[in-house]
């Protein structure tokens, strides 16, 4: 299949990229600079050069591929409004995607969080949330799934917190900048989503399925032998709460109706290769 990839230089969309072009598929990526065309190029994908906010160029990069996967998010949670931003983008760029593949019956992929259910393991069939800062996220990944009545194979990959490769990446790594974590078992579920999700469907890339955010803190503080101490969630700015609060989720169903089964380490056990 010939795919358009927003995102392909992404700590995921890297991944993404190289899984698919392994499994027999073409990609157009988006690259919104020198660098990141280089960065794809090198990569074995084609270039489309644009940005997120270039709506006509994302309707063109649809408008030439047999499936769509969505990976680009300015990752700026510096303030409220740069998050608030940033999700317009997205949102944005979400609805012209789909505008575009109406009628198609091609699948589009996009991603959001795994959603939160108080006092149990969440599943695929919970919700995903619409309120809170990157609720309009929620909204979006939403109006993507509705799309299924409208001929199009739209399904989300639903991502926990904590994406790890590699040493960058995911909330595990803006707090150490060192986590180390893994995007290869995520991309394989990008492709199978592609391939083989039906419309309107959303799908768990967890592998781990409750590492509570104190025991992270615990082997990170313990590697790094820094002390480990309750602080106030006002300490990561608009991300406090979402650090806050232990979200466990379960793939169970995405691994048998996929046959997606990840191999590579654990966050806890990745978390051990950090060095001081
Ligand atoms: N990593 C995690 O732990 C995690 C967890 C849950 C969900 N997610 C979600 O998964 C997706 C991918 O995450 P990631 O960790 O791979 O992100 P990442 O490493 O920060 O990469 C972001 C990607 O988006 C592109 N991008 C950002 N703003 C853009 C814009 N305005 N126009 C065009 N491209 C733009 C970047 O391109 P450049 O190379 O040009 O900068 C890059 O390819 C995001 O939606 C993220 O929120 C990630």
């Amino acid at each position: 299949m010939h795919v358009f990839v927003t995102g392909g230089t992404g700590l995921i969309g890297s991944a993404v990229v190289a899984e698919l072009l392994g499994n027999g598929h073409t990609v157009l990526a988006l690259a919104r600079s020198d660098t990141s065309a280089l960065a794809v190029e090198a990569a074995g994908a084609e270039t489309l050069r644009g940005g997120l906010a270039d709506l006509n160029i994302l309707r063109a990069g649809a408008a030439k591929a047999e499936g769509v996967i969505h990976l680009a998010f300015a990752n700026d949670f510096s303030s409220a409004d740069a998050v608030a931003q940033a999700v317009a983008e997205e949102s944005a760029a979400l609805a012209a995607l789909g505008e575009e593949l109406v009628g198609s019956d091609r699948p589009f992929v996009t991603v959001s969080g795994t959603p939160r259910a108080p006092g149990r393991v969440s599943t695929e069939a919970d919700p995903l949330p619409t309120d809170g800062p990157v609720g309009g996220r929620g909204r979006a990944v939403m109006a993507v799934l509705g799309l299924a009545s409208r001929g199009v194979r739209s399904t989300a990959v639903r991502m926990p917190r904590t994406v790890h490769n590699e040493g960058t990446g995911g909330f595990a790594g803006m707090l150490t900048e060192i986590a180390r974590l893994h995007a290869l078992d995520a991309a394989v579920l990008f492709r199978l989503a592609l391939e083989l999700a039906p419309a309107g469907t959303s799908w768990h890339a967890v592998a781990d399925e409750g590492d509570a955010v104190r025991d992270i803190a615990a082997v990170i503080g313990r590697r790094l032998g820094l002390p480990v101490e309750a602080v106030p969630q006002e300490t990561y700015g608009p991300l406090g709460p979402i650090f806050a609060t232990d979200q466990p989720s379960s793939s169970t169903h995405t691994r048998q109706a996929l046959g997606w089964e990840p191999t590579h380490p654990s966050l806890l056990e990745d978390l051990e290769n950090i060095q001081p």
